[in-house]
């Protein structure tokens, strides 16, 4: 798309949505057969699929921590994801997130239950819509609840931004383009911040606002987040016990 000459008209977005509305989202927990815990997701344009596999053992064994479990997470954009053919393989955006992403979620699992052993969260972006790294820590967080793996509690991300001067949830393709500025945030349970990023500029006072926005954001994702657990787990439950 050619950089539109407004991205907000009569206080609605191009796609319809008001600055504090969240694209439309889909959680499905636990969808591949063979990893320990999974979770699918549709935010927006954006599909992701999360698999968790572990506790298990470290190799190389010299990455082993004897006190606590070490996580690892590997984001990875599907070559098909983006209008552009990505070049497949690790590169410096993914290496990043990557690192950013673990951060936001290792605070979250209780590591030091698991002495030298590793918890892996693989993150494949088969179709990107901006904000693949908040969707990817969203799927991440349901992924290892389904896994089993113990933690504190769920973390949610979602991003806010600026476009034409005003301040907006969850930016889609063309507002992170061509919008002022672009602020991934997660936040877990307890109302902690495990990350914040910012791309382009925003006042002190936009800051302020716009993590506010954003911690609502997470809120309302965190919801979403518990109700797909439910689904899976909830059913499971109510099912009777086969007969011998
Ligand atoms: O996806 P996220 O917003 O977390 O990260 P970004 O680096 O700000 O990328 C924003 C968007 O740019 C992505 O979601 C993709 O839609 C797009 N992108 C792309 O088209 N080609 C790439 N190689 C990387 C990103």
């Amino acid at each position: 798309m050619t950089k539109p000459e407004k991205l907000m008209i009569d206080g609605k977005r191009l796609d319809g949505r008001g600055p504090n509305e969240l694209r439309p989202i889909k959680f499905k927990a636990g969808v591949l057969k063979r990893a320990d815990g999974s979770c699918y997701l549709e935010f927006g344009g954006n599909k992701v699929m999360a698999a968790v596999y572990g506790p298990r053992e470290v190799h190389p064994r010299h990455l082993q921590n004897a006190s606590r479990a070490i996580v690892r997470y590997r984001y990875n954009m599907a070559a098909f994801s983006v209008e552009e053919r990505k070049r497949p393989g690790p590169d410096r955006r993914s290496i990043e997130i990557s690192k950013v992403s673990r951060e936001a979620l290792e605070s979250v699992v209780l590591e030091e239950l698991y002495p030298r052993s590793a918890v892996d969260i693989f993150v494949e972006i088969l179709q990107a819509d901006a904000g693949t790294r908040v969707a990817g820590i969203n799927a991440a967080s349901v992924a290892l609840a389904d896994a089993g793996i113990p933690m504190r509690c769920l973390v949610s991300a979602c991003s806010v931004g600026k476009i034409d001067g005003e301040v907006v949830l969850d930016l889609n393709k063309d507002e992170d383009n061509y919008g002022q500025a672009d602020l991934p945030v997660a936040v877990n349970q307890f109302g902690e911040v495990t990350l914040c990023q910012m791309d382009g500029h925003l006042t002190e006072e936009e800051f302020g606002k716009a993590l506010d926005m954003a911690v609502d954001g997470c809120k309302k994702l965190h919801e979403m987040q518990k109700q797909a657990l439910v689904e899976k787990y909830g059913t499971m439950v109510a099912q009777p016990a086969e007969e011998e």
